[in-house]
């Protein structure tokens, strides 16, 4: 690990000490509307809101070399030019550094004498990204230099941008004025926006053609322009707007200069479009350059990100974790990953463009559970739009667009887990806040238009829905698929230009999913807690009936002997069982139905993880989706069996599905086992980071397993609904402080060697300060809890009714 950087907890940020690292390590910035993804060489892009329908600026996805576009500063000193973040020039530098902080990069590049600081980030409530960039003659001469800046405009919606140039090319419309480059393509039609690009002090000159700054004939990393030592303040008209801009600069012996670029999404609003014919009103873009034109703003906008972050954090942090990876893991970064998922679902990363899929029904949903305690107000209102994408027949969208938050209707519906998920992120929301209000909430139907049904009918239609579509065993039917994408047991695709989540045909389908079922056990106990807490004991009674029906469905039909089986197909044959000879064992359904609360009192949930642990886990590398996998595509099972056996949803170790089987060790007690698991998938515990290859601060999507050629190799980063549910573990199962309707449950669950712990976590307005021992070397169970010195009997501490704001308690474990 040292190879390539490490953690500094104190900073908050993880040290990356050299750019080239095995594959781009990516950081996102912003946190509102106004986001970006930057790489440790300032790779990547910007948007507003929607990576889609609003891109900024542009980047090329699976280039070579990787990570293409970008943020760049070029350095033009004598004959030599050098970029601090080393791309795209890779002139060796005497010194590199990079430091991914909480919704901040900061890029250190010393060459010749010179060193150039590039701090990135967008600040709190705005919708600009600002660049605080030093420059430091490190040296005892003077030093003469041009610093060019560059970023390519990309004209907003960025699937037309990369697919349909024999329009682009002639679209492009550019004004600059002073310091300023503002990107205008199609503001003289039915855009009222524009993107700004401008430097706090004088330019020396500009460009904003890329044939002019870069050369048809050349690439980022020998831009004519910058190699000439000068721009040539071209104008762009069509083809590739950019925005590069020069700074020249005399440094004597130990001085320094610091200003900024800053890079603007503005709206027009109400204002004039236009000053004259052919000129925008540049009013707004004016003002905003303004205003950081005192440095001291700029610094005072990042110390107010610093501060934002600071908050967010403070919801929930612990202290004496005996496990370093875990301690950090729960208070840093996992959280930051979750402020990312929250943001973007599945939208934007290293692996996803921006342009495929939006937010998704259940991701989106389950992206709440690691966020809400963080911006529940926020949370609320997400809840609120993903459920208006539902059906009134509880169907749902599969996926929308933030910006218009209307469902894609490419991809449909059909997936049968999606309704259920809504009800896990209302309960979340509400144990969270206890604002049952938003059960009330007028939230229509995406084809009821202007229905004022509200979120609690919703919650009923999605409880109806799966119930009305069971199979002829009585489990779920599960449409399209269900948490697993790629189990389409109604596809039977022959064609591979299909799609394998939108062909085939789910009406009068007869395959059933396991873990719909044990995840609508979940549900409908969420659901019947709920009820009783808000006095509705008829309702819960209700919910329970539905639970014990389903639950006796899934311990008759569902148990295969040694664990769950995960579905049946459309020919009512097993999938995941010990009588198929591939994919005898799923982890889904063994994660879901221990959840839901199958197995309980019988002894088969302890069974079905055990089997998990048989079949499937690997410390240092996880638990594997299935065994054996799949050697040969199944017509009858989908994308499940196109995968390479090691890889995605074909027994790769899908990290997401190994949080449940995380929970269920706590839920049987196993605090050892919880903890090793955990920490066989956690970022921040690998070793060899030529094998991992991906970042080390947040959650890969997958890790190839052992099933696979390059075990223990960490694919698709950042977005991923593991970012949630690793918190919900570390946080609410592990370290045990999980929010209740009526209180905070104090019910760690840890290894016996350890001593004890301390989390400050604020709920509801009051900062709780729990301080966990463990006399007794226990995993499981309350000896003994104080709360400000009372006694309280069970493990939920309940809220206080004086006003007070602080609250001190004691947990000894070792009932
Ligand atoms: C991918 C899956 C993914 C799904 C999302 C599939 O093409 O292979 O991993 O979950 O798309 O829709
Ligand atoms: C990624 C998708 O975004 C998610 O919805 C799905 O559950 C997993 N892949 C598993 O297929």
């Amino acid at each position: 690990m040292a190879q390539y950087g490490y953690f500094d907890d104190t900073q908050r940020e993880f040290v990356i000490t050299r750019p080239d690292t095995p594959l781009p390590w990516l950081n996102m910035l912003g946190q509102d509307e106004f986001f970006g993804l930057c790489t440790q060489t300032a790779g990547g892009y910007s948007f507003w809101k929607d990576a889609r329908l609003r891109r900024l600026t542009r980047y090329r996805y699976n280039n070579n070399p990787m990570d293409n576009d970008g943020r760049f500063l070029y350095v033009k000193q004598g004959k030599s030019v050098w970029n601090p973040g080393w791309k795209p020039v890779r002139a060796p530098l005497d010194a590199f550094e990079c430091r991914h902080g909480l919704g901040y990069t900061r890029i250190k590049g010393r060459k010749g004498g010179v060193e150039v600081e590039q701090l990135i980030f967008v600040p709190p409530d705005e919708n600009v990204e600002l660049w605080r960039v030093t420059v430091r003659n490190a040296s005892k001469s003077t030093q003469r230099l041009s610093l060019f800046s560059f970023v390519e405009f990309c004209f907003f919606e960025a699937l037309n941008d990369m697919t349909n140039y024999q329009r682009t090319y002639s679209i492009g419309e550019v004004e600059v004025e002073g310091s300023a480059i503002y990107h205008k393509t199609e503001y003289r039609e039915r855009r009222n926006h524009y993107t700004l690009f401008g430097c706090t002090r004088p330019v020396a000159g500009f460009d904003t053609s890329r044939d002019a700054f870069v050369g048809v004939h050349r690439g980022l990393h020998d831009p004519q322009a910058v190699l000439a030592g000068k721009c040539t303040n071209s104008h762009a008209y069509g083809w590739n707007p950019v925005g590069a801009l020069q700074v020249d600069l005399a440094l004597k012996p130990g001085k320094s200069e610091t200003f900024a670029f800053v890079l603007a999404y503005v709206e027009q609003g109400d204002l004039p479009k236009f000053d004259a014919p052919f000129v925008m009103n540049k009013a707004r873009g004016r003002e905003i350059l303004a205003k950081y034109s005192d440095i001291a703003v700029v610094d005072s906008a990042f110390s107010a990100l610093k501060g934002r972050w600071q908050d967010l954090l403070s919801t929930y942090q612990a202290t004496h974790v005996p496990n370093p990876h875990l301690q950090r893991t729960v208070n840093i970064w996992n959280q930051v990953q979750c402020m990312a998922t929250f943001n973007l679902s599945r939208s934007t990363s290293g692996y996803e463009t921006g342009i495929g899929r939006g937010m998704g029904y259940r991701d989106s949903n389950q992206d709440i559970l690691g966020f809400v305690h963080m911006l529940p107000a926020r949370a609320r209102q997400r809840i609120l739009d993903i459920a208006s994408t539902q059906l009134s027949d509880g169907t749902c969208f599969h996926q929308y667009q933030p910006l218009t938050k209307k469902g894609n209707a490419d991809v449909g519906g059909g997936f049968n887990d999606d309704p259920l998920w809504l009800i896990l992120s209302t309960c979340a929301y509400i144990r969270e806040t206890g604002d049952t209000g938003i059960l009330g909430e007028p939230c229509g139907y995406a084809d009821k238009p202007g229905s004022k049904d509200t979120l609690l009918h919703h919650i009923e239609t999605s409880i109806a829905f799966t119930l009305r579509n069971r199979g002829p065993h009585g489990l779920p039917l599960i449409g399209h698929a269900d948490w697993n994408d790629c189990l389409n047991l109604n596809c039977f695709s022959k064609e591979p230009n299909e799609s394998f989540q939108v062909t085939g045909d789910i009406a009068g389908s007869k395959a059933e999913s396991v873990m719909i079922a044990g995840l609508f056990l979940y549900a409908a106990r969420e659901l019947s807690s709920l009820y009783r807490f808000l006095g509705a004991p008829g309702d819960a009674a209700r919910l329970d009936g539905h639970y014990a029906d389903m639950l006796r469905t899934v311990e008759e039909k569902a148990w295969d002997g040694a664990w769950y089986t995960r579905a049946f197909d459309a020919e009512s044959r097993p999938v995941g069982s010990r009588r198929c000879e591939e994919g005898k064992i799923f982890i889904e359904s063994q994660g879901w139905c221990v959840m839901g609360g199958a197995g309980a009192g019988n002894g088969r949930a302890k069974k079905a993880l055990m089997s998990v642990e048989k079949h499937l886990y690997t410390p240092q590398l996880g638990c594997a989706l299935q065994w054996p996998p799949y050697s040969t595509y199944h017509l009858e099972l989908g994308e499940v069996t196109s995968y390479p056996p090691g890889y995605k949803e074909n027994a790769g170790v899908f990290t997401h599905n190994n949080t449940w089987i995380h929970i269920g060790w706590t839920l049987v007690g196993d605090g050892k086992r919880a903890l090793e698991y955990y920490l066989s998938i956690c970022p921040s515990a690998k070793k060899d980071h030529d094998v991992y290859r991906s970042e080390p601060y947040v959650y890969s999507q997958m890790t190839a397993s052992q099933f696979s050629p390059t075990p223990g190799e960490g694919k698709n980063s950042w977005l991923t609904g593991t970012a949630a549910w690793s918190f919900v573990v570390g946080s609410q199962y592990i370290l045990g402080i999980r929010p209740e309707f009526d209180g905070l449950r104090i019910d760690p669950c840890i290894p016996g060697t350890w001593k004890g712990f301390t989390v400050q976590r604020r709920f509801r307005g009051v900062m709780f300060t729990v301080t966990v021992t463990n006399p007794r070397r226990k995993s499981k169970g309350m000896k003994t809890l104080l709360v400000d010195g009372r006694r309280v009997e069970g493990n939920v501490v309940p809220l206080p009714t004086d006003g007070r704001t602080a609250v001190r308690v004691e947990a000894v474990l070792g009932a």
